[in-house]
């Protein structure tokens, strides 16, 4: 079922022209660890700048979007990704199977609480042993904290919603389902974009 409220505006987003195509700085720094042929899962892939990438650095590459628009026009671009429109909150058990990484950039902010734990938990359960969860997101110390209509702790409306996080309580959460931390870290230097100064978390960890 898609539910996601935001789904018009992201759709609105993606017919845009002036998007951002190069790869993200979290995609530039991770990739070397990412082994060729091996299976990736990106949630909440946007324009596929970062799918794109990681296709052309030899990785299969599954990734889903709730926007219509944004899959299909990924879909017009030559590549060997596997682009489906799905919510990422709602995938049962065993709908992807034999994956090696699981990828989400500013993906899990701009979903509710329930849905984040419910989705990190799947997580736990479908990526192999020793496969990798990368995470960026943005946390409470954000700029855009605070602003717009506050729906739930940490979580307010403006543009669209997001759910700002607090590294350690993540942390905590994931170390709860059986992974273990490679690295963490939170700043305002990663994710910088025009005039959006963005405090972002990033961490990696393993499933054991
Ligand atoms: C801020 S964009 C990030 C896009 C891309 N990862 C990037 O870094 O450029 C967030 C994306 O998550 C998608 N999204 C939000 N909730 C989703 C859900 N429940 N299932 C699938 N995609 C979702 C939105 O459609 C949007 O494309």
């Amino acid at each position: 079922m898609i539910s996601n409220k935001d789904n018009p505006y992201w759709n609105k987003f993606y017919s845009k022209k002036e998007l951002v195509h190069k790869p993200s700085s979290f995609a530039l720094s991770i990739v070397d660890e990412l082994t060729k042929g091996k299976k990736l899962l990106e949630l909440g892939c946007g324009n596929g700048r970062d799918s794109f990438f990681f296709d052309q650095n030899g990785i299969k590459v599954i990734a889903l979007d709730l926007s219509k628009d944004a899959i299909a026009i990924n879909k017009l671009k030559k590549s060997n990704v596997n682009f489906i429109e799905k919510d990422f909150t709602n995938i049962k058990l065993d709908e992807y199977l034999n994956i090696d990484y699981v990828y989400s950039r500013f993906s899990l902010h701009s979903i509710e609480k329930k849905d984040y734990l419910r989705t990190i938990e799947w997580v736990s359960k479908q990526l192999k042993k020793s496969g990798k969860f990368f995470i960026e997101a943005r946390t409470v110390n954000d700029p855009l904290f605070g602003k717009g209509e506050k729906m739930a702790d940490d979580a307010y409306v403006d543009t669209h919603y997001r759910r700002f996080f607090r590294i350690k309580e993540v942390m905590k959460e994931l170390k709860t389902l059986g992974f273990e931390i490679t690295h963490s870290s939170e700043n305002y230097t990663d994710s910088w974009y025009k005039d959006d100064h963005a405090v972002v978390m990033r961490i990696i960890c393993e499933k054991k």
